[in-house]
């Protein structure tokens, strides 16, 4: 059984279709735990309910990045992970950070990598007349949204969208493409060479 931590910072919908996909699908997995650095993550309330550990180590309570990214390793390394999944994380995570947990650690974030690293995609994908937009889970490395692309969705950009619109569009392929990754994680069927990834199974990497 592979061990999953999934850290959020808010509603957590992402994890609720990971955990969800997980248990109705019978991965060779469980979510271990849920960890939120902001004690009003909602999402930390329905893992709790769910019988999922959970804990708060909040980035305020942190004097440094350093300190912060050291607790939050402490508390992870609790439940001995396997893979560690950035559900709506919304922290920069440190080089040492990363390093620990490079290979295991798996982010999504909603644009089509490399376009739009950071925030308020949507909107800069509308500003700059994008004709798709979508989303991406990659491995995370140290240069914040980059690293190994694992799977992505391509959503149309439709006349007379606006920035929530496309957002709840992508974030519904979020919901599909995440649980995916993160399934082919924990069986073994993601290959990593030279910054690609590859389906050992040659499944399509790409939702349209
Ligand atoms: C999702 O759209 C996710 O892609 C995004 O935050 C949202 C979290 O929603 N993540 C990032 O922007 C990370 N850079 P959720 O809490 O309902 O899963």
């Amino acid at each position: 059984m592979k061990r999953i931590v999934i850290l959020i910072s808010g509603r957590g919908s992402n994890m609720e279709a990971v955990q969800q996909r997980c248990a109705e699908q019978g991965w060779p997995a469980q979510v271990v735990a849920v960890i939120a650095n902001r004690p009003q993550a909602a999402g930390l309330a329905w893992a709790a309910a769910q019988g999922i550990a959970t804990a708060l180590v909040d980035h305020k309570a942190h004097a440094s990045r350093e300190a912060f990214d050291d607790a939050l390793a402490a508390a992870i390394d609790a439940h001995r992970p396997d893979l560690v999944v950035l559900a709506g994380f919304m922290r920069v995570l440190g080089a040492r950070f990363v390093q620990r947990y490079a290979g295991r650690l798996l982010n999504i974030h909603p644009s089509l990598l490399p376009a739009f690293p950071g925030l308020h995609t949507h909107r800069r994908a509308l500003e700059a007349g994008c004709k798709a937009v979508g989303a991406t889970v990659h491995f995370v490395t140290s240069e914040l949204d980059h690293g190994p692309i694992v799977m992505q969705s391509v959503v149309p950009v439709r006349p007379g969208d606006d920035e929530d619109m496309l957002a709840a569009r992508v974030l519904a392929t979020e919901h599909v493409i995440y649980p995916l990754a993160v399934r082919w994680f924990v069986e073994g069927k993601l290959k990593v060479a030279d910054g690609l990834v590859t389906q050992t199974d040659g499944a399509s990497q790409v939702l349209i």
